[in-house]
């Protein structure tokens, strides 16, 4: 089979065509016929890699699967060949104390497709079975690749981490993004009311279609948030930029609010004033990813229309070198689908 690969951190050129055998699976495993595979910007730290951090090497990026079952290992009770499935993008070891528990991202041997096993920039890839989730009926496989990752990470950050109540006012960062995208209409769905940052007015026009209450840049966004919300401040900041956004995240927050982080795209520093943190009694909370079952319940949402995939282009894989640009260009608004070809 084709795919595409990383042997070596670097720049779109990183990304290797190669010819592989077709995979088996092993008896818990099943093989899926890649037909969408949407990107992340974890695919883009994967292929350029990140200080401090061991991927392994070589591997095959993409981590939001969707596509046909071609076979299935001998102990595989839930899928068989010929299922249209999307496949939870991320897995604990099943047996321990956090797995137990349902806290699959909090496992000692957490991992994610595309990031630490083979992905999906593929025409095959082996996946653990407990993974695969039947797809809604009548929805293609493009729009439901669009969803797992992005829609989990945003609604555990929401929900899990930050207890989102409805009448919160809700701060999305880079509504533009791939989380952001998902955290304005979950918050939204939850009866939040929702205040977008992007960094052009056609992202913007494109934010407040998908239902924030209002939108605007990154400078000076605090302020704009204090004026919002009748000098209140936020409730709940969605944080991934890091170090460009953080310390007016922590400076819109009303008293109580609490800023949740799941990534540092602009880079991993941030200042603010300790002092702002206590006397206004402030939460600083990270997060990543999410459970397997948060997984199904979205998918279940997106089934009933009540969340919507957010497609900014489909590409062929061949394109994938271009597609990596695109997203580092911050040229999409929502994701971007690779589709490998027959
Ligand atoms: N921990 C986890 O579980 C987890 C899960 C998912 C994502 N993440 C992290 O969250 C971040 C977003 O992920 P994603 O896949 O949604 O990313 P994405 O779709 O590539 O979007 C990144 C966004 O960053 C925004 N941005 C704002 N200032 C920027 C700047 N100065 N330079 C570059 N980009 C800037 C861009 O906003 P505009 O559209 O306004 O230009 C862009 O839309 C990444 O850092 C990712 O690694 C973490
Ligand atoms: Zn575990």
């Amino acid at each position: 089979m084709k795919a595409f690969r990383v042997h070596e951190h670097g720049g779109p050129e990183a990304l290797r065509e190669e010819t592989l055998p077709d995979p088996a699976p092993a008896a818990d495993e099943a093989v899926v016929e890649v037909r969408a595979c949407a990107l992340n910007h974890l695919d883009l730290w994967v292929r350029r890699g990140v200080p401090g951090h061991r991927f392994p090497l070589p591997i095959t990026p993409g981590c939001d699967i969707a596509g046909v079952v071609a076979e299935v290992g001998s102990v595989v009770r839930n899928a068989k060949a010929g299922d249209r499935v999307v496949v939870a993008p991320g897995f604990g070891c099943g047996w321990c104390e956090a797995c137990g528990d349902g806290d699959d991202n909090l496992c000692r041997e957490y991992g994610i497709m595309g990031e630490t096993r083979d992905g999906g920039y593929a025409r095959y890839v082996r996946v653990p079975s407990r993974l695969l989730i039947p797809i809604p009926a009548g929805m293609a496989f493009e729009q439901i690749a669009a969803v797992p990752l992005t829609f989990l990470t945003a609604w555990h950050m929401l929900i899990g981490r930050c207890g989102l109540r409805a009448g919160d006012d809700v701060l999305v960062h880079a509504a533009g993004s791939g989380v952001g995208s998902a955290a304005v209409q979950i918050a939204k769905l939850c009866g939040a009311r929702v205040w977008a940052t992007a960094s052009t007015e056609e992202k913007r026009a494109k934010a407040r279609d998908l239902g924030a209450d209002g939108a605007f840049g990154y400078e000076g966004f605090a302020e704009e948030v204090r004026k919002r919300t009748e000098k209140r401040g936020a409730d709940i900041v969605f944080e991934h930029v890091g170090t460009a956004t953080f310390e007016g995240s922590l400076k819109c927050l009303a008293k109580g609010g609490r800023v949740v982080t799941c990534g540092a795209t602009t880079g991993a520093d941030a200042r603010f004033d300790l002092r702002a943190v206590f006397f206004k009694s402030l939460s600083i909370l990270g997060s990543t990813m999410g459970s397997r079952g948060e997984v199904m319940r979205i998918v279940r949402l997106v089934g009933q229309g009540r969340l919507k995939p957010v497609v900014d282009r489909v590409l062929p894989l061949s394109e994938i070198r271009r597609a990596h640009e695109l997203l580092e260009k911050r040229e999409q608004f929502g994701k971007i689908v690779v589709v490998p070809e027959a």
